[in-house]
């Protein structure tokens, strides 16, 4: 099997297991307000980051490259996607372009579509300091995403099974190169132990890659002969990672992992993300509905995403960090037996 094949293989995979909508978003509300004091065109959608920021309080996350010219058209039509609408990209990792130069241009072409552009790079855990500086020239990054996929590895039948080492690869890269480093999961989660360990490196920001979403475990289950089923339920919903990652680190929080529509993105800022990743779902629609439907969509969302803002009272994306918010049912469970307190979100106060 080729690495160009296993790219191919995870998008046919991942559009085929589809989105498995155990996010926890259901069991997460806003408080309705009935006097908010506000004007849709108020209404602000400007993104930041530390030093990073855009238009819009969504990036495109990271999925391909590196598997030649299908992977060439995909990246090439997602950038298209994100110039269009102000949206970040992220390009798949880049280790098969490191590996083998001809794929160079399967990611190269996201910078020419959108010169101007935030693009983030991508590369895993066992990455060295100059292959993140590689990377990163690549494509003239903005920022480094670095993914952890420990279960992903694991249940692909010619996966690593040495994780020795990542946090201080990681600590490495975070000090020696340019630009701000995010460090995602690949829809697993991350906890707030997890969260605590990140936040003592220098990195600049944490997606919360949580489950519910595309599953990969799935993807390489369809790969392998004897199925490690046990990992197809395994992680941490998104709604419950963003609530721990946000009570137990100081970085800048991302949310991604089964976001779908514009009020998994509202509630994702709302529980304390600063910026909203989409991978799965704007794969699909993409390749279903084509680029010229797909910009269409996503106006689409940002326009919804200013009439809950509006109806939430929030000009800002940061103040929808203080809204009221009910939690119930298995993520207040999970949060109260973790000593996250998820009451407090009930009770937060926002003054319109
Ligand atoms: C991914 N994802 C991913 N992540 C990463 O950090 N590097 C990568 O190369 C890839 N490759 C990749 C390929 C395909 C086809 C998909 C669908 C996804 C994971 C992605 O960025 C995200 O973390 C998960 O897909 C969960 O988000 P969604 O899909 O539920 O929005």
């Amino acid at each position: 099997m080729t690495r160009a094949q296993r790219k191919q293989d995870h998008i046919n995979y991942a559009l085929s297991t589809g989105q498995q909508r155990r996010t926890g978003y259901d069991e997460v509300a806003f408080v309705h307000q009935s006097l908010p004091n506000i004007a849709v065109d108020e209404v602000h959608l400007q993104t930041q980051i530390g030093e990073l920021s855009w238009s819009s309080p969504i990036f495109i996350n990271a999925m391909t490259g590196g598997g030649g010219e299908t992977t060439s058209k995909i990246n090439e039509e997602l950038s298209i996607l994100s110039r269009e609408t102000g949206m970040a990209i992220a390009v798949g990792s880049q280790m098969s372009a490191l590996k083998d130069p001809a794929e160079r241009k399967t990611y190269e072409i996201v910078r020419k579509h959108n010169p101007d552009g935030m693009v983030f790079g991508n590369l895993g855990s066992e990455a060295s300091v100059q292959q993140a500086k590689d990377a990163v020239e690549m494509i003239r990054a903005d920022a480094l995403q670095i993914h952890l996929n420990v279960i992903q590895e694991l249940t692909m039948p010619e996966g690593d099974r040495d994780f020795r080492g990542a946090l201080d690869r990681i600590q490495e890269i975070s000090e020696s190169i340019s630009v701000p480093v995010i460090v995602k999961e690949t829809g697993f989660g991350i906890s707030k132990e997890t969260a605590e360990s990140l936040s003592r490196s220098r990195i600049s920001a944490i997606d919360v890659g949580g489950f519910g979403g595309t599953n990969f475990s799935k993807i390489e289950n369809q790969r392998r002969e004897r199925m490690l089923g046990f990992f197809d339920d395994w992680g941490i919903p998104t709604a419950i990672s963003l609530a721990e990652c946000y009570s137990s680190s100081d970085k800048p929080i991302l949310a991604s992992g089964g976001i779908q529509n514009s009020l998994d993105i509202v509630k994702s800022l709302g529980l304390g993300a600063s910026a909203v990743g989409m991978a799965g779902v704007i794969l699909k629609q993409l390749l279903e509905s084509g680029l010229e439907n797909t910009i269409h969509e996503v106006n689409q969302i940002h326009t919804d995403i200013q009439f809950l803002m509006s109806a939430l009272g929030c000009r800002r994306i940061e103040d929808l960090h203080n809204v009221p918010m009910v939690l119930s049912g298995h993520v207040y469970h999970w949060l109260e037996s973790r000593g996250l307190n998820p009451g407090g979100y009930s009770n937060r106060a926002f003054n319109m």
